[in-house]
């Protein structure tokens, strides 16, 4: 899978993504990244991106011609027009299903946006979805673009490996994870739940998955309340 981030700090992006288990299936060629400087498109001698809003108002917009630009960079280049993805708090929720689905694409870009946000015209030219990661404000589209790289790599085969793998998959049933020890068994004055030691792995699935449930209740009533919606019987 190829992600295309077109940001003004890809160094940012690029030492983010290149460490860890992200960072080891770039190097195995499971995934490739590619961190475009929206400012080498600039047309202005000085470099500039930005500009006043017409109109009025707090702040500096990115412009059009340096975001298109390096988009047709992008597009030109490898032949095809795969999605684009603008982050913004106005998007659509992130979330696991759309992580999954999303890494079925073989390309992805990225469209981060800095200062007050970006001339309408040039994301009414380019971006097909809007995303973003939480109802929250941050200082611009680079760390939810990392996020949902990060997301959407690690549903991509051959990633993660084998032990690695399967962590999802509670989320997807729409449960939480059951708690987890390992050793000492005794720590703190604190023991290690006996079945755990027990060997009897019927049991312990059965208790892993009972104790996923009051998780979920307690933690994540939303959740849960999607799990019974799903689960009508329990
Ligand atoms: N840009 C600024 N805040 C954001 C958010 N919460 N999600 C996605 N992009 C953003």
């Amino acid at each position: 899978m190829r992600f295309f981030v077109l940001t003004l700090f890809p160094d940012m992006v690029r030492d983010g993504l290149h460490t860890s288990i992200i960072g080891r299936a770039i190097q195995a060629g499971h995934l490739s990244l590619e961190a475009v400087n929206i400012r080498d498109f600039s047309a202005n001698k000085h470099q500039k991106v930005d500009d006043y809003p017409y109109g009025g108002g707090a702040g500096m917009l990115m412009q059009a011609q340096p975001v298109y630009d390096a988009f047709q960079s992008v597009t030109e280049r490898i032949g095809r027009r795969p999605r684009c993805i603008y982050l913004t708090p106005q998007g659509k929720t992130f979330h696991q299903k759309m992580a999954k689905e999303l890494a079925m694409e073989e390309e992805l870009i990225f469209l981060c946006g800095h200062y007050e946000g970006i001339d309408e015209r040039v994301l009414e030219e380019i971006v097909t979805d809007y995303v973003s990661i939480g109802d929250y404000v941050l200082t611009g589209g680079e760390l939810p673009a990392m996020v949902m790289i990060d997301a959407i790599s690690r549903m991509v085969p051959g990633v993660l490996s084998n032990e690695e793998s399967g962590s999802t998959e509670s989320f997807e049933d729409c449960l939480l994870e059951y708690p987890q020890y390992s050793r000492p068994e005794e720590w703190m004055g604190k023991k290690v739940p006996q079945i755990l030691l027990s060997g009897h792995h019927k049991n312990i699935e059965a208790w892993r998955r009972e104790q996923s449930k009051m998780r979920t209740k307690e933690r994540r009533p939303d959740l849960w309340g999607q799990y019974l919606l799903e689960h009508p019987k329990e």
